[in-house]
């Protein structure tokens, strides 16, 4: 039997950090896979989760089963911290999931139980594992125009015309905040468009929130999947803590959705629980005890908002040096939309031929589709960045 199996197409994101890992060169760039960097190219534990990792060792008295979704206490702090007081909480189910990853298999499982016939539209271009989920999962998808190549900013009018052609009861995925990978950014008036265009045509909501705090601020990155839920009958949102609370290998997110009525609560908790139970049972408590522990206690919330905050303004601060870097180098404008581009990620807009030279020649790794991951840099490789660009023509 198993040699029947055949071989499945690698995830491009994983495979580059393969190869990061095999390069010998010392002076090597990691522009790759979505991970935070400090200024070392660590991923240090936050403080606020060494001191909570600290207290639970000494409070915990038993491993035995939480609940099928999770401990309950778990998602009454994510829904509060994605939220806020947007939706009434009895309109709000919620399931703890295996990372943000395991929230968005379990939405695309949620949706085929519900209309199995539905299209999920997806943004042109989204994160990799988007498509490859959905497909797996055996639901149609559909692509809306999103990213200008010419302006490296959101083709708005493209996107409102693709979306304006869904169909009632098909599901559009949008990114809440810090699209990956593009790093380009609906502003709040066009949140408000894509709301009426979802309200006219009847499509649902599906929120991938992984980078809240990454953008423009903890509160700021959640006002968009607030409007979408507070004004639509219905929203399924997935979010994760891998990078907000750098706990990425803990595998900590959260599946919400948002009923018409809170009559219709109870089906959607049942069901979450149900889909838990049928691919994995009991989800991963350690990381979600962490952050519940987190965002119930005003110290330890306090120092976490902080260092997130940090990290944010640093990245804000590599991006804006980037830019500068290069508008000396090159003598034009034309990279300025680093500096705007928000969250981890900005697409350069390399060709694939590009991005494989500065990868052969300057050992700079960054994803195919010139995806670079900001806080894989720091002050002092912005200028061979800078350079290896200009470099290579681009
Ligand atoms: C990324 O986009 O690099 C991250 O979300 C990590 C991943 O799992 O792909």
């Amino acid at each position: 039997m198993l040699t029947n199996l055949t071989p499945q197409p690698a995830d491009k994101i994983l495979q580059l950090m393969q190869k990061f890992r095999e390069d010998p060169r010392t002076d090597k760039i990691d522009l790759g896979v979505g991970i935070y960097k400090d200024a070392s190219g660590n991923t240090p534990v936050m403080r606020a989760i060494k001191e909570a990792e600290k207290r639970l060792w000494e409070v915990e008295t038993t491993k035995k089963y939480t609940a099928l979704a999770g401990d309950p206490a778990y998602g009454d702090a994510m829904v509060d911290l994605v939220l806020g007081d947007a939706v009434p909480r009895d309109r709000v189910a919620a399931a703890a999931t295996p990372g943000g990853t395991g929230a968005i298999r379990q939405g695309v499982e949620l949706i085929k139980m519900a209309n199995p016939d539905a299209t999920i539209w997806l943004s042109n271009p989204t994160w990799p594992n988007h498509p490859s989920i959905i497909k797996y999962v055996g639901m149609k998808m559909a692509e809306y125009r999103y990213f200008d190549d010419a302006t490296r900013g959101v083709d708005f009018d493209g996107m409102m015309a693709d979306l304006a052609g869904v169909k009632a009861g098909d599901v559009v995925l949008l990114h809440g905040c810090c699209h990956n990978p593009t790093g380009a950014n609906l502003n709040m008036a066009q949140w408000a468009e894509v709301v009426d265009s979802l309200q006219k045509t009847g499509a649902v909501p599906f929120i991938d929130i992984a980078y809240q705090g990454f953008g423009d601020g903890l509160e700021d990155d959640a006002a968009a999947v607030r409007l979408v839920a507070s004004s639509l009958p219905e929203t399924i949102i997935a979010a994760s803590c891998s990078k907000n609370f750098g706990i990425y290998r803990e595998r900590t997110g959260i599946l919400m959705t948002v009923s018409q009525e809170a009559g219709n609560k109870p089906l959607a908790q049942s069901t979450l629980a149900f889909l838990n139970r049928q691919n994995f049972s009991f989800p991963p408590d350690h990381g979600a005890r962490l952050v519940t522990m987190i965002l119930q206690d005003k110290v330890l919330r306090d120092d976490w908002m902080e260092e997130l905050e940090n990290v944010r303004l640093g990245m804000l601060a590599l991006r804006t040096q980037l830019a500068g870097e290069l508008q000396r180098l090159s003598g034009s404008d034309r990279f300025g939309f680093l500096a705007q581009h928000r969250g981890m990620f900005s697409r350069l807009g390399a060709t694939p031929e590009q991005v494989e030279r500065l990868r052969a020649e300057h050992g700079i790794y960054m994803i195919g589709d010139s995806r670079m991951n900001i806080a894989g840099l720091n002050e002092a490789t912005i200028p061979v960045l800078a350079k290896a660009i200009i470099d290579t023509g681009i």
